[in-house]
């Protein structure tokens, strides 16, 4: 093969594609028997692999030498049965095809005129996703590279609605059980460490609703201005879910944003237990969901779902609206019910839908369910949420 056309014939490009596939079932079907760890002499593997940018061709079978032989297996097995630890990647083989395709056709997906079709995959993932945590037909959603980014959307959308141009005084409630990713968004967003309140938890790893109550009363009466709350439904240390319903009540009586980061746990409403522990989710603002974790996804497939997403959740992104989109775009955009521009910070968003949530067209959201057991009592045993028994 001539590595160096950019232009490639039919029958090069089956050949690259062959040999690639090759590597990846043998590395797919080996992982039982390969190790769960092996970062031994890491760091050496590291530091042999820094070399100035290339200037010549290499030929195809020795990058994938490279990567097969030396690269991918010094690392985590996240997607081996033997990975118990952290967030475990399913990675499902469906997502990969179809992110080969949304890659190698290279839709534009910016904007909705330029790839309509690919625009209603997306919008036909969300709406699948923002019925699974129970909302109405308003609700609207983003697909991001993952929880952090989709905290982070949930952060400014909130402060966008809640908060004057000047947000300084707004305070954020979370829990000491929350994700740093929540802080993170609260970082990126603009606000100073001090206004997000780090709320006790109780024995079960739940946020103390009177601690949270008192601490919104006195931030108020000492002229802050609380206006999110950001609950747990799967927090990453023990699976513990908030009391959402009462959480809900709490950000009602105080008109505050109710944000459930459910990155961890969310999917798990596909099952019986799981929707009584969530119960009370579908009163939120907006929800954090990871495919990438309980829907076995590739990393890098995050959502924010926003419950009455149709202005709150564009007004995040209004800034490109004006510039980057034609009037009969957006009209016709409306009728058929799908996002205008792409509502994320990159533009990626529709293959993500064909990579992400679509993949699961081809084995099916049933299959997805039954092999999504939500763990047996609370909190989560982080072990015992890796696949297994059918509900
Ligand atoms: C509860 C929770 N929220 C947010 C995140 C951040 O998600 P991501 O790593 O997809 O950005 C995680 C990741 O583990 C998580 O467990």
């Amino acid at each position: 093969m001539d590595n160096n056309e950019l232009e490639l014939s039919a029958e090069t490009m089956r050949d690259l594609v062959r040999q690639a596939m090759d590597r990846i079932v043998e590395h797919i079907e080996s992982l039982p028997r390969q190790p769960a760890v092996d970062v031994e002499g890491a760091r050496e593997l590291a530091i042999s692999l820094v070399e100035p940018v290339p200037e010549r061709a290499t030929p195809f079978s020795e990058l994938l030498d490279l990567l097969f032989q030396r690269v991918i297996p010094k690392s985590f097995n996240t997607a081996g049965p033997g990975y118990l630890a952290y967030i475990p990647g399913g990675g499902i083989f469906h997502a990969a095809l179809a992110d080969l395709i949304a890659d190698a056709v290279n839709r534009y997906v910016g904007v909705w005129l330029a790839a309509p079709g690919l625009s209603q995959l997306e919008a036909n993932v969300l709406r699948w996703f923002s019925g699974i945590v129970g909302y109405p037909r308003e609700g609207r959603g983003v697909l991001t590279t993952g929880g952090s980014l989709a905290n982070l959307t949930a952060v400014v959308a909130a402060r966008k609605d809640r908060l004057p141009e000047n947000f300084l005084s707004g305070t954020i409630y979370l829990s000491d059980q929350s994700h740093n990713s929540v802080f993170k968004a609260a970082s990126l967003a603009g606000f100073p460490e001090n206004n997000c309140r780090v709320i006790p938890s109780d024995g079960q790893f739940r946020i103390r609703l009177d601690a949270l109550a008192l601490r919104i009363e006195q931030d108020r009466n000492e002229g802050r201005t609380p206006f999110l709350i950001a609950g747990n439904a799967g927090t990453v240390n023990t699976g513990a879910v908030d009391d959402l319903e009462a959480l809900a009540d709490i950000a009602k009586e105080n008109s505050l944003w109710f944000h459930v980061d459910a990155a961890y746990g969310g999917f798990f409403m596909l099952t019986e237990r799981g929707r009584q522990a969530m119960r009370g989710i579908d009163r939120s603002d907006s929800v954090t969901l990871d495919p990438h974790k309980a829907l076995f996804l590739p990393y890098g497939t995050g959502c924010l779902l926003v419950r009455d997403g149709s202005g709150r959740l564009l007004s995040v992104f209004r800034g490109t609206l004006a510039r980057l989109q034609r009037p009969e775009g957006l009209a016709a955009a409306k009728n058929a019910r799908s996002g205008a521009v792409s509502k994320e910070p990159r533009r990626k968003a529709g293959s993500r839908a064909l990579g992400g949530g679509g993949a699961q067209k081809n084995p099916g959201y049933r299959n997805c369910g039954r092999s999504t057991t939500f763990p047996a009592g609370l909190p989560f045993r982080p072990s015992r949420s890796v696949g297994g028994r059918a509900e």
